[in-house]
């Protein structure tokens, strides 16, 4: 018998959406979240390492995980993105608790758009770094990782940048003909390992599991302009990341 998980929130209730197929319609009342309960609760358990107030999220779909994030770690300001142009139920939810100063959705941004991306930061951000920054958009290898080209320098020393369902390609649920034209995500989990292991401090830790992957920034100084390019940050000796 399956459950379905509820997580009320203020005046609405966060259903999780566990599944591959397509989810049924939000409502004001109630919004879905795409995570199963278990993704979920251990990515909260990396969140709750560093008690974010300060929050990218790139992905909202119905806002779910928007509000999600806002609440459980009483955020300061999350920026949000999305490639759609609206999310009328996160919309008319923030402007019920008066929380547009807060959260901030950005919408009709392409997740790989750089100037788009550091022109919404550098107005609405709290400061010069986030805590914590989180990748559920595309899942596809190209855009999330320019995506991680222009956020990181973002992330303070110490912070978590995750990439969502960086496994999808591999996964066990994950049906064999899906998106199997599409390039994997792996080359660019071994990119970031190879710039890991050069330890100079611009990634220090990855942790990984079925589900995301978690890039712990390190205290090395990185350009918020655009000019911070993965390939200048490892020395592969012939060990290929080409997706
Ligand atoms: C998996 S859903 C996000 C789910 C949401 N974070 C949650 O947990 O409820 C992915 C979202 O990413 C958005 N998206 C897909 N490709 C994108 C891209 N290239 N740039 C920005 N957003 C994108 C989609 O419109 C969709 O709303």
């Amino acid at each position: 018998m399956t459950t379905t998980t509820k997580i009320p929130i203020r005046d609405v209730e966060l259903c999780l959406w566990e599944t591959l197929g397509d989810r049924p319609a939000s409502s004001d009342q109630l919004i879905y979240l795409h995570k199963d309960r278990a993704f979920l609760r251990r990515l909260e358990a990396v969140a709750a390492r560093i008690q974010p107030k300060q929050m990218i999220e790139i992905g909202i779909l119905d806002g779910g995980s928007t509000i999600y994030w806002q609440d459980r770690f009483q955020l300061q300001r999350l920026i949000a993105f999305d490639i759609e142009p609206d999310a009328p139920h996160l919309r008319r939810y923030l402007e019920r608790h008066n929380l547009q100063g807060i959260v901030r959705a950005n919408y009709a941004v392409a997740q790989d758009d750089g100037p788009a991306l550091r022109a919404a930061i550098a107005k609405q951000a709290a400061g010069p770094f986030v805590d914590f920054i989180v990748d559920d958009a595309s899942h596809q290898h190209a855009q999330t990782r320019t995506t991680v080209e222009v956020l990181l320098p973002f992330l303070r020393p110490g912070g978590a940048y995750v990439i969502e369902d960086w496994a999808w390609g591999h996964h066990a649920s994950w049906p064999s003909d899906l998106w199997a034209d599409r390039p994997l995500m792996s080359p660019l989990l071994s990119e970031l390992t190879l710039i890991c292991g050069r330890g100079s401090g611009v990634i220090d830790r990855i942790e990984i599991d079925p589900n995301f992957a978690v890039l712990w920034r390190g205290e090395a100084f990185l350009p918020q302009n655009g000019e911070f390019r993965l390939a200048d940050h490892y020395v592969a000796r012939g060990f290929s990341v080409a997706p």
